[in-house]
């Protein structure tokens, strides 16, 4: 029996958080061995806010070595850089031709993302979610594993999909496979630690809203002494007048892998002085293994480069076929 097919990925802008290892990078660790996974560095992404080419290439190291440290494992999953494959951008311009404007207008990321940046906002913001569009169907996945923030940007995939299927395929073969979003059940929702509302950030301007992969002990034990909290006592999950609350027992039940109702029973008398110190260690000790192996990957380039150029070679197989599919189906004729 073949594998059904996953394919997900990161924007490489800044360090990865816990947002990104808990609700993201956790799963795809898990569903190694039941898909068969495809997880791409989304560089071509990480330019539609304001960048510093200096810093590009290693951010995008930076990531891969934070997959492969969180475990992913290049035997397994096929990891691979988007713009090392051509096709991304291709396919993009192509989709951008069939996708009514104001489908992209509607999307909640970009009005979000554009109020922050003011006059500054480029193309490339608007029309990012065609790119990601991109990304998916070239890989014709079964399934894209997201947080729940990207649920429109799948849909939009799959509206796009079937429009271009409806204008170019024929009726018994659809030129694109319409995938389906994998949204996260809840407790993997990491929310940030200065506001239990907000969903952790990396483009959160306090540092202390969030915990990078990569923050020190003496960081973390900073960040969750100055976390929000309330004033109440005994904690619990669940209680909507209490997001904090309930985000800081989540992260401690993910972080020290217990099931929920254990830690409802260990947490319901405690105080958040003793609360407090407890996360702090737990923390600590879920990061020690994977900062340790982050460093000993940041320290071997040339096997990151191989890990990288194995999974460019497979993905671009796929990513190519996909594409000349497409622009067989549009018209074009063959390059001579
Ligand atoms: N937009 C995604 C995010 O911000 C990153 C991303 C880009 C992505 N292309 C993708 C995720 C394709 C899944 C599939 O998290």
């Amino acid at each position: 029996m073949t594998k059904k097919r996953i394919l997900s990925g990161i924007q490489t802008t800044g360090n990865l958080h816990l947002g990104n290892y808990l609700g993201a990078i956790r799963n795809w660790v898990e569903m190694q061995d039941e898909y068969e996974c495809f997880l791409f560095l989304a560089d071509l992404h990480a330019i539609t806010v304001p960048h510093d080419p200096k810093l590009l290439a290693e951010n995008t190291y930076k990531v891969a070595a934070a997959y492969l440290a969180c475990g992913i494992d290049p035997e397994r999953a096929t990891v691979f850089v988007q713009s090392h494959i051509s096709a991304h951008s291709e396919l993009a311009w192509l989709f951008n031709c069939i996708t009514p404007l104001n489908w992209l207008e509607r999307m909640i990321q970009f009005k979000e993302k554009a109020v922050k940046q003011g006059e500054n906002v480029s193309v490339g913001l608007l029309d990012y979610p065609v790119l990601q569009s991109a990304d998916i169907l070239l890989y014709e996945p079964d399934m894209v594993p997201v947080g729940e923030d990207q649920k429109q940007h799948i849909e939009l995939t799959r509206d796009i999909a079937v429009r271009l299927n409806h204008l170019f395929g024929k009726k018994k073969e659809p030129v694109l496979k319409v995938p389906d979003a994998l949204i996260r059940v809840d407790g993997a929702r990491v929310m940030s630690l200065t506001d239990g509302t907000k969903k952790m950030s990396k483009s959160d301007p306090s540092e202390l809203s969030r915990i990078e992969i990569g923050d020190t002990p003496d960081l973390i034990k900073k960040k969750i002494k100055k976390c929000k909290t309330d004033p109440m006592r005994g904690l619990e999950f669940g209680n909507p007048e209490r997001p904090e609350c309930d985000n800081l027992l989540t992260l401690y039940m993910l972080l020290s892998g217990q099931e929920k109702a254990a830690v409802a029973a260990e947490c319901a008398d405690m105080g958040w002085g003793q609360f407090k110190p407890l996360l702090t260690e737990t923390a600590i000790a879920a990061l020690q293994p994977i900062q340790e192996k982050y460093q000993a990957l940041m320290d071997d380039r040339g096997y990151l480069e191989s890990v990288l150029k194995q999974g460019n070679q497979k993905a671009s197989v796929i990513a190519n076929q996909t594409l000349t599919k497409v622009k067989d189906a549009l018209g074009y004729s063959k390059p001579l």
